[in-house]
Formats: C-alpha cells, sequence, structure tokens
C-alpha cells in the first residue's frame, strides 16, 4: 500500500513505528530525507495546521511543495472532476496531501493517482495525520500506547479526529468515556467496531464526573460547517472545560484537542499542567516528518535510512 486513507488501513506495528520514528526526528532532527522531492498540498477545505505542518515538515526536510489552500481557486471551480484534477497534480509531483469535505474523496483521488496520496481530512470521515500526531504525544506525555483511558467530549458524530484515534487506540486496549450531545453521539459503525474488538465505553453525562479516572481529555470543537445551523445553536456552548473543573484529575492528566478551539476550552485552562493541546499541535511536524519519510523514499532510501532509525 503506498496511500494513507484511513487509520483501518494501518497495522499496530506500523503505528508503532511513526510514532518512533517521530520522536526521533523530534530528538535528532534531519534535514535532507526528501532533498530532491517535490510533493503537493491539495486543500479543498480550511486549514491551518495540517497545511501548515505538512508544509513545514516537507521543507525542513529539504524537500520542496506546490499546492493550493482554497480548491475555490483552482479549475474544481470550472467544473474539473477530482479524478482529472489528481492525474494531472500527480503526473508534477512525488506525492499528494489532500483535503476534501466529501467522505471517501481521499479514497477516490488514490484511484487516478499514480503517487501516494495522503488523506488531511475527508469531510465526517477520517484524519490519520491527526491520529499519528495525536499517539506520538499520547506516548510522549503517558510514556505508553497500551491500555489508556481516554475520555472524548464534544462532536462525535462528525469529530474526523474522534473515529481515526478511537479505532487507532482500539489496538491498543484502551478504555473510552463519550461525552457530548445526543444529537452528535458517536456513530453506531464505530461502536460497533469497538464491540467486535472488545473494547470498553460508556457514555458519561457530565465532563466532572469522567476527570478522575481518565489519562487524556480529548476535547473537541462542535463541526459547525457540517450541520444545520439552527440545530448548531441548540447544541453550541454545552460541554465547555473550564480551569476549575480540574481539580480532580491525576497529575499527568493531559488534555489534548486537534484544534482550533472555539469555545469548548476556556483560555485559563492553558496555564494548567493538564494543558497539552500546543504541544500536540507541533507535534504535527515531527509525526508528518515520520510518515512522509515513510511513504515518500523510494525503497533503497528506506532501507539506508532504517539502519540509522528504528524502522
Ligand atoms: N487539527 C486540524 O486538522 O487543524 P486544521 O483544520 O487547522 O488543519
Amino acid at each position: 500500500r503506498k496511500h494513507i486513507i484511513s487509520i483501518p488501513d494501518f497495522t499496530r506495528e506500523e503505528l508503532e513505528l511513526v510514532v518512533t520514528t517521530a520522536a526521533q526526528l523530534k530528538a535528532a532532527p534531519r534535514d535532507e530525507l526528501l532533498k530532491g522531492r517535490l510533493l503537493a498540498t491539495c486543500f479543498f477545505e480550511p486549514s491551518t495546521r495540517t497545511r501548515l505542518s505538512f508544509e513545514t515538515a516537507i521543507q525542513r526536510l529539504g524537500g520542496n511543495v506546490i499546492g493550493f489552500a482554497d480548491g475555490a481557486n483552482t479549475s474544481a471551480k470550472k467544473g474539473e472532476t477530482l479524478a482529472d484534477t489528481v492525474r494531472i497534480i500527480s503526473s508534477y509531483t512525488d506525492a499528494i496531501i489532500m483535503r476534501h469535505p466529501k467522505e471517501g474523496a481521499a479514497r477516490v483521488a488514490s484511484e487516478f493517482s499514480s503517487v501516494p496520496i495522503i488523506n488531511g481530512g475527508d469531510g465526517a470521515n477520517q484524519h490519520p495525520s491527526q491520529t499519528l500526531l495525536d499517539l506520538f504525544t499520547l506516548q510522549e506525555t503517558q510514556g505508553r500506547l497500551d491500555n489508556l483511558t481516554v475520555a472524548f467530549v464534544g462532536d462525535l458524530k462528525y469529530g474526523r479526529t474522534v473515529h481515526s484515534l478511537a479505532q487507532a487506540l482500539s489496538l491498543f486496549g484502551a478504555k473510552f468515556y463519550f461525552v457530548g450531545p445526543e444529537a452528535l453521539a458517536m456513530p453506531d459503525y464505530l461502536c460497533e467496531e469497538l464491540d467486535e474488538r472488545g473494547i470498553s465505553y460508556s457514555i458519561a453525562e457530565t465532563i466532572e464526573e469522567v476527570i478522575p479516572h481518565i489519562d487524556i481529555l480529548y476535547m473537541t470543537r462542535v463541526q459547525r460547517e457540517r450541520f444545520d445551523e439552527a440545530e448548531y445553536k441548540k447544541i453550541q456552548g454545552q460541554f465547555v472545560l473550564r480551569a476549575d473543573m480540574l481539580r480532580n484529575a491525576r497529575p499527568n492528566m493531559k488534555i489534548l484537542h486537534p484544534l482550533p478551539r472555539v469555545d469548548e476550552i476556556t483560555t485559563d485552562v492553558d496555564a494548567t499542567p493538564h494543558a497539552y493541546y500546543f504541544e500536540q499541535a507541533k507535534n504535527g511536524v515531527y509525526a508528518r516528518q515520520a510518515l512522509l519519510s515513510w511513504r515518500c523514499l523510494p525503497p533503497r532510501a528506506q532501507s539506508a535510512l532504517s539502519k540509522t532509525m528504528r524502522w
């Protein structure tokens, strides 16, 4: 497999490999791994972190990047299909990182691309590179990936980062709490997958009740762009984390958030020892460097690299 589309495409060992490589690249930066490579970032939906951390990762590894941050300014606006767009860009570049508002768009793109497609988020479906940086951050803060207790808070229905991370952690024996509005509950297909894997999860009414029991509090934004505005107004502001709610937290409990935040974490939380979301965002560069080194180098270079790095 050369594309990165969905977390279920990864084995546990592959996820561990990327996490280990990310840690090595954070400790000892490399500036040559993508020398001579040209990658494209094609974003049909807004982004700050995913696009810019990929572009940082590429440039700091010595590669070059072309692309667009606004699909509406491309020939898609004139009616060009995604298939034709991808055929063309894959004839120019060594890999394509793509974000698209439609679920399944990255999978479709992979069918027409002659180079690796890396899914930078497809609608409410998957965000695999976010999961890699989340896993790296869990390893960095908790010292392990196995048997973590994680509360997911907020929009569990449309939150693609939640879907991808829950699937990944189900390979590591996690225990989950789901906290959020009933209308934004975890999709049935994901709950069924967790059931099949024997993963324990329970639904909690409030953030406060789960805080004493967890290693990670994974906050998310309500994905306003994915549903009706009147519904959003009813739900907005229901699950908000404030610093005073953290008094019963375990000392090493960390708060993660894929960001951007809107109003779900008040700014007084930022100064607590539990806040880790800004370092998490920084880790995006290292996790994405690890992913790109693994996917975008020719096999011979990978083999040479594996002698110096443990993969
Ligand atoms: N976490 C994340 O995907 O952020 P952006 O939407 O800013 O890329």
